[in-house]
């Protein structure tokens, strides 16, 4: 408030000229600054759980690994975004996120621009919740961009371990899962709306957003896992697979990121081939954690993951 009370005084000075457009531009700025500071007080203190799941979130990175982040950074940029685990854990400033799952982008808009029509939707779904009415729901194909978003997360809260799972002509096919319950206890759909509108949202393959990464951005990576001589567990849950070509192509934009300045933070599948790949850049770092995403129990267990901090 002290800033802007200085504004007003300066501008009622008899003694004070500026030129209109000066005085505009200046009015503006404040305004600017006004604004962040508001929505900076609004989201802060405030956990936000991501009120999707999703294969390969890192819920589990975000819980023990933050050292691993970069201390400053102008924007977070994601270009692997998924259930967006560490964005809503860091509530940046200024963001870009982008996936190929054009459902997932289009839940994160009406998301941002209308967080209670959007709820009140997801609960009609829960109220409704059974078998048939799952069944129903997925084989339904909204027309509004509202429906679709609440048919987006009323699946992937009720359907088979939160997978997103389509057939070639696209329809999602996932069976329903255990939960019973579209609505959870940590939902707040008003706030994860205020967190989006400092975001920019994109559905777009992540060479083009890598590209625009500058000096000081950071770049958060969480590709799928594809190893060079391996299909691993999480490629068939993809409709497009995610070659090994896709991974040389990400990790040549990463490397043209990085020495424009940004700040590239990559996690990836520990495995010879992807260490090779990032073998002359940056800090390589190893990351345990237990795995529970293979149906067979025998797969279950500790797993190792790479992590490779490129500034
Ligand atoms: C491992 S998940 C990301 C998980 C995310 N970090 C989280 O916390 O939930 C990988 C994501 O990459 C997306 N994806 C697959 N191929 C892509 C591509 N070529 N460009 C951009 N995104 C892609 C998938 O749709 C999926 O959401």
């Amino acid at each position: 408030m002290k800033r802007l009370e200085l504004a007003m005084q300066l501008t009622q000075s008899d003694t004070f000229y500026l030129h209109r457009s000066t005085l505009g531009c200046i009015l503006k700025c404040w305004g600017n600054i006004m604004k962040l500071e508001a929505d900076t007080s609004l989201l802060e203190g405030e956990i936000l759980v991501p009120p999707l799941k999703w294969a390969g979130g890192k819920r589990w990175f975000v819980e023990n690994h933050r050292k691993l982040l970069p201390e400053k950074y102008e924007r977070y940029i994601e270009p692997f975004v998924g259930s967006g685990a560490l964005f809503f854990s860091l509530k940046p400033n200024q963001a870009i996120l982008s996936d190929t799952n054009k459902e997932l982008i289009c839940f994160y808009e009406q998301l941002r621009a209308s967080p209670i029509e959007l709820f009140n939707k997801l609960k009609a779904h829960h109220r409704k919740h059974s078998k048939e009415y799952y069944y129903k729901i997925r084989s339904s194909k909204p027309t509004s961009a509202l429906g679709q978003a609440a048919r987006f997360i009323y699946l992937n809260r009720t359907c088979w371990n939160g997978l997103y799972r389509v057939n070639l002509k696209g329809e999602f096919n996932v069976p329903i899962g255990t939960k019973t319950s579209a609505i959870l206890d940590t939902d707040n759909f008003t706030l994860a709306s205020e967190l989006l509108k400092r975001a920019k949202l994109y559905t777009s393959d992540f060479e083009a957003i890598i590209d625009k990464a500058r000096k000081n951005d950071f770049i958060f990576v969480d590709p799928p896992y594809t190893v060079k001589h391996n299909k691993n567990g999480f490629i068939k849950y993809n409709q497009h697979l995610f070659s090994w070509d896709d991974q040389i192509r990400l990790s040549k934009s990463l490397i043209r990121a990085a020495e424009r300045g940004a700040k590239v933070l990559l996690l990836n599948a520990n495995h010879t081939s992807v260490r090779n790949l990032y073998s002359s850049y940056g800090r390589r770092v190893t990351l345990e954690r237990s795995s529970v995403l293979a149906a067979n129990s025998q797969r279950r267990g500790s797993t190792e993951e790479l992590a490779v901090q490129i500034w």
